[in-house]
């Protein structure tokens, strides 16, 4: 067997935060000639590949989009069936993730999510909130959009009752009214499936993340792909608005 793609990591370069659109599941299926629902199930198989391939490689954060705003328009008995894989999943993947330190967190309308969803990712935040290893972001019946919207209002709301002033409305400030208040933006975003949009996804927190996109579809993502894409991000040259020779000399941080 060749080497692992692991080796070819440069662990001084990981990035902290990867976030992933996990498209693809219905095409994968409907090429076998299988039911769309099949590739949800397959999906699964994929996001412990992605697990394992961020503790390998020594990622913080890794955040998943599994269930956008605009899914809810999907037929309903796909969008059942995807909120009973979650519950299925949490039950029986939970126990391994939290062995392995895993911490869950979710962003998005939680209230929007079954009972039983809200009740089973109640329990498994709370089982995980001391882990360390690393931290999995589920983004359910969530959308950039709906999640800016409920800032700007809860912003406007602190300004109304006089606990916040207008000047001090600033980037950052914004930042601790998002649902990811408490995490790091991502440095990289990788979508599978082929298709180049951000369909929804953290628009504030992408701002300057580096996008990789895939023509894989989620069934067929294992950890060798996860590591070649961070190696194709570790071969960039994140710039920030400066010149090459200003990265260079490591003038990043001033
Ligand atoms: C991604 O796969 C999973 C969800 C959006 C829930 P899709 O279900 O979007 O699969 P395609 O894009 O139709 O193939
Ligand atoms: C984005 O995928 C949402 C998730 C992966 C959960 P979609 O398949 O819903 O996105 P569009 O409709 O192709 O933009
Ligand atoms: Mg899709």
């Amino acid at each position: 067997m060749s080497q692992s793609l692991l080796t070819h990591i440069n662990k001084q370069k990981v990035p902290n935060h990867i976030a992933i659109i996990m498209d693809g599941n219905g095409r994968w299926a409907k090429e076998k000639g299988k039911d769309r629902i099949f590739g949800h199930y397959e999906g699964v198989i994929s996001v412990r590949s992605a697990v394992e391939a961020c503790v390998e490689a020594g990622v913080n954060y890794l955040t998943l989009y599994a269930f956008s705003t605009e899914n809810w328009n999907r037929p309903k008995a796909e969008v059942d069936a995807l909120m009973e894989l979650l519950v299925n999943t949490l039950n029986t993947e939970m126990v391994s993730l939290h062995k392995n330190g895993v911490r869950l967190h979710v962003i998005g309308d939680f209230k929007s999510l079954p009972a039983i969803c809200q009740q089973q990712l109640s329990e498994a935040i709370a089982l995980t909130k001391n882990n360390t290893s690393l931290n999995v972001v589920l983004a359910l019946s969530y959308s950039a959009k709906w999640e800016i919207k409920e800032a700007t209002k809860a912003i406007a709301q602190d300004v109304l009752d006089g606990k916040l002033n207008v000047e001090d409305i600033s980037e950052d400030l914004i930042s601790t009214y998002l649902n990811t208040a408490h995490l790091p933006d991502p440095e990289l975003m990788i979508r599978t499936s082929g298709e180049c949009r951000i369909s929804n996804f953290l628009l504030y927190q992408l701002a300057y993340a580096e996008l990789y996109f895939t023509n894989l579809h989620w069934p067929d993502f294992r950890k060798e792909h996860l590591f070649e894409a961070i190696i194709n991000y570790q071969n960039r040259e994140r710039r920030f608005g400066k010149i090459s020779e200003q990265i260079i000399n490591n003038e990043v941080s001033n």
